[in-house]
């Protein structure tokens, strides 16, 4: 019997629909899962009649596979892919390739790129974007690990790929963890858009008293924008129009009003503070999601410190998509980008990633969460200056920020005297004001902490380090 080209563990609907993907490529695959009875099940029905075949346990899983092995694993993240790292082990052979596909710590990734690699098999942490449907039709991959183990599965990976008009949205990444790493800035950037659409859902609805049907025709509007055209704003309207059948009430209305997360968000704002990147607009959203998460504190709170009335506003005509407030959700849009792009930037420098900022844009184009018009721009950014410290002062995202801070201004403003909060909205528009501040009041501290702590500061006028007995 022919070996299988490739192998998957794990079948989850993301591994389902990655083994399904792969075999309609040309790739005959075989899978395990560690209850059998899950195989069975998936052979007998999407699995069947394609050249799939399962395994009931490692050994022949491994015995199935040509070599060298290409192995891919979609197990949970932690401490499941070590549990399945170590009992494949014994049954690798030098060369063997084995590929995390879940939403791993980049940390991890580095320690088992470095464990295997010793051990003389192949190891990538793959991020992998574009829920389930991404994984059957073309998702976004971001593999990282070494050169040659990436060459390995190349061919594989650039046809399973989202294809969009300048190639597939598969690049390697570069060494160790760095496709990790670049998939949890891509989730980080996620989370700011989704808190971003969210606030201005609230505003449409409470300071603006729109009903769902008129907010989803603003998303739709804003989704034929080169600006906002995007996945994310496609299913924001999609899912803005969807009624109960049992009462034709909007499903969106009966939904509990707290955010879940799996930890992603919180791993790019992490990396942010120790690499000193400054992404107020991503950490925003994953306090908003923090804040959600404090239902029955809210309640109590509502009643203690007086829920104001909500005064209406004008923020524009639905007709021409609500200017102010799309100048505040393009911006802020913007700014998650732009804060991730600066991210990775830093990581790239101090991990020595060497990441080719331009083609991450290029993988964004398709498959992924993210993908959206704006990410062409971004690569044309890039590629125009590929050391262009931030995205904002590139000549059109620089166009785009003057034009629209008036309407960011307003729209903030106006939910700051309304009492509704806009956590994005806001950081971004602080974050921008300070960006373009060529001085700062940080002056002051400076002089505080030489105060109280003789901790000596800089001046303007002249070289040297400087202390002040201040009292
Ligand atoms: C993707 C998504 C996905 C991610 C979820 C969960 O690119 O397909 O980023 O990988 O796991 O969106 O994120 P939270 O549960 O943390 O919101």
């Amino acid at each position: 019997m022919s070996k299988a080209h490739f192998g998957l563990i794990g079948l989850g609907v993301m591994g389902e629909n990655l083994v399904l993907n792969a075999e309609r490529n040309g790739f005959s695959s075989v899978v395990y899962n560690r209850t059998f009875s899950k195989t069975e099940a998936f052979l007998h029905s999407r699995g069947s009649g394609r050249a799939i075949t399962g395994a009931k346990d490692l050994r022949d899983f491994v015995d199935q596979l040509e070599r060298p092995r290409r192995i891919l694993m979609m197990v949970k993240a932690g401490q499941p892919t070590d549990a399945v790292i170590s009992q494949i082990s014994p049954f690798l052979e030098e060369g063997d390739l084995l590929i995390d596909g879940g939403n791993s710590l980049f940390t991890d990734t580095e320690r088992r790129v470095a464990e295997l690699e010793k051990k003389s098999f192949g190891y990538i942490g793959m991020g992998v974007s574009g829920g389930a449907k991404g994984a059957l039709e073309g998702p976004s991959m971001m593999p990282g690990g070494t050169k040659t183990s990436y060459k390995a599965i190349e061919p594989l990976l650039r046809k399973m790929a989202a294809q969009v008009e300048d190639g597939p949205c598969v690049t390697y990444i570069g060494p160790g963890g760095s496709g990790h790493f670049v998939k949890t800035v891509h989730n980080g950037i996620e989370y700011g858009i989704e808190q971003i659409l969210a606030e201005s859902y609230d505003l449409m609805k409470r300071v603006c008293g729109m009903q769902s049907e008129e907010i989803a025709d603003v998303m739709a509007y804003w989704n034929g924008t080169e600006e906002l055209g995007s996945y994310l704003v496609e299913i924001t309207e999609a899912c803005m129009r969807v009624k109960d059948p049992l009462d034709s009430t909007h499903v969106v209305e009966k939904i509990m009003d707290k955010a879940g997360q799996k930890g992603t968000g919180l791993w790019t704002v992490i990396s942010a503070l120790e690499l000193g990147a400054s992404v107020p607009t991503i950490y925003a959203s994953l306090n908003a999601r923090v804040m959600s998460s404090m239902k029955t504190q809210r309640i109590q709170a509502e009643s203690i410190l007086k829920k104001i009335d909500i005064k209406h506003l004008d923020f524009g005509n639905t007709s021409d998509g609500m200017k102010p407030l799309m100048d505040a959700v393009v911006l802020a849009t913007i700014a998650s980008y732009a804060q991730g792009m600066e991210l990775m930037r830093r990581a790239s420098s101090e991990y020595n990633y060497k990441l080719h900022m331009p083609s991450i844009a290029q993988i964004w184009k398709g498959g992924c969460i993210i993908r959206s018009s704006l990410l062409r721009r971004i690569q044309d950014a890039y590629n125009l200056d590929p050391q262009l410290s931030n995205l904002l002062i590139d000549p059109w995202f620089a166009e785009q920020v003057i034009r629209r801070l008036p309407g960011l201004a307003k729209v903030v403003s106006g939910a700051a005297q309304v009492g509704v909060p806009v956590p994005c909205l806001s950081s971004t528009l602080d974050y921008i004001n300070s960006y373009r501040t060529a001085r700062l009041p940080q002056n002051l501290v400076q002089a505080m902490r030489d105060c109280f702590g003789s901790h000596t500061y800089e001046r303007v006028d002249k070289e040297g380090v400087f202390h002040t007995e201040w009292i």
